[in-house]
């Protein structure tokens, strides 16, 4: 277990699934760091919640976003990555590895934080976790130099689960763009057409993927599918729009995309479709497919 989600307060309906997000975003901490076996408790709380921790604890009787309370305490200049020892004697049996310490997210400050940038409330989430997740690793950001080198980690990390600095008002174009740069990773050399694809999810992250060709032609991957099995294996569900570029020509999905991207949208998922340097369309799964078979029709609900 990578993170203990806490709630002080009332889970929220709308949160679904963010035990798990956060555990990515963790995960993608550390790896950045280059540490692993390590784990810390979110705990969320409220404007109340976090003010009385911050007079206990700092004596600084006022509201804030996210507080950090770490385990260890790291010699001045070093980080988790050079104290191995020190995170050893962290171990923590109850979460099955180290304990960094506590993270303490003020949720309402996050959704109004969210408001303010116009994304959504889970992306607010994942920045202040990242955020805290380098403080309890030994980060801070005392001085302009300090800062430059945490933000840096934060995203980097947060870019490794989908989450960039501008996928929160993410336009069609952009998409596109991001769909152009996958592209150029396309394994195409039977074929010789190239697609590339973008996936963005409700909670605002964004999954690139392109076509990957095989010896035996069957066993190819379309562009549209690998985008999506990065956005499933990074525990996205819910799918808001997608882009497609092919090399040559308009690269309009295939049967089998148009089903997949079925499962994790319903039919007024945006479909952004065009040729590298040419444009691009914009259709709705809808029009590509229409009278789909969908979860629902076999009763599941995603
Ligand atoms: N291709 C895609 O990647 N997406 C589609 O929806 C249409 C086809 C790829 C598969 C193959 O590598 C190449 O384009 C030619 O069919």
């Amino acid at each position: 277990m990578t993170i203990e989600l806490q709630w002080d307060i009332p889970a929220d309906g709308d949160l679904k699934g963010l035990d798990a997000l956060l555990g990515e975003v963790a995960r993608a901490c550390f790896r950045v760091e280059g540490i692993r076996g390590a784990g810390f408790a979110v705990r969320m709380v409220d404007d109340e919640g976090i003010r009385a921790l911050n007079r206990q604890m700092r004596g600084i009787d006022s509201v804030t976003d996210v507080l950090s309370f770490p385990t260890v305490s790291y010699p001045a200049g070093r980080t988790a990555r050079s104290c191995p020892k020190r995170l050893r004697r962290e171990f923590d049996p109850a979460l099955g590895c180290v304990n960094l310490g506590d993270c303490v997210i003020n949720l309402c400050r996050a959704r109004s934080q969210a408001a303010e940038y116009g994304h959504s409330l889970t992306r607010e989430l994942c920045y202040l976790t990242a955020h805290s997740a380098f403080h309890l690793m030994g980060y801070d950001h005392m001085n302009e130099e300090e800062k430059a080198i945490m933000r840096e980690m934060e995203e980097r990390a947060l870019g490794a689960v989908g989450i960039t600095r501008d996928s929160g008002d993410m336009t069609y174009e952009h998409l596109f763009e991001l769909a152009c740069e996958a592209m150029q990773n396309s394994y195409s050399p039977y074929s010789h057409f190239k697609v590339g694809a973008c996936i963005l999810a409700a909670d605002g992250r964004t999954f690139k993927g392109c076509n990957f060709e095989n010896a035996s032609y069957g066993a190819t991957i379309c562009a549209e599918r690998c985008a999506a099995g990065n956005a499933i294996a990074a525990g996205a569900r819910h799918f808001a729009a997608i882009a497609v570029v092919g090399s040559t020509a308009v690269a309009w999905p295939c049967g089998i995309c148009r089903q997949v991207l079925r499962e994790f949208s319903d039919l007024s998922l945006p479909v952004i479709v065009g040729a590298y340097g040419k444009g691009y369309f914009v259709k709705t799964l809808g029009e590509l497919l229409p009278e789909s078979l969908s979860p629902e029709d076999l009763g599941v609900t995603v």
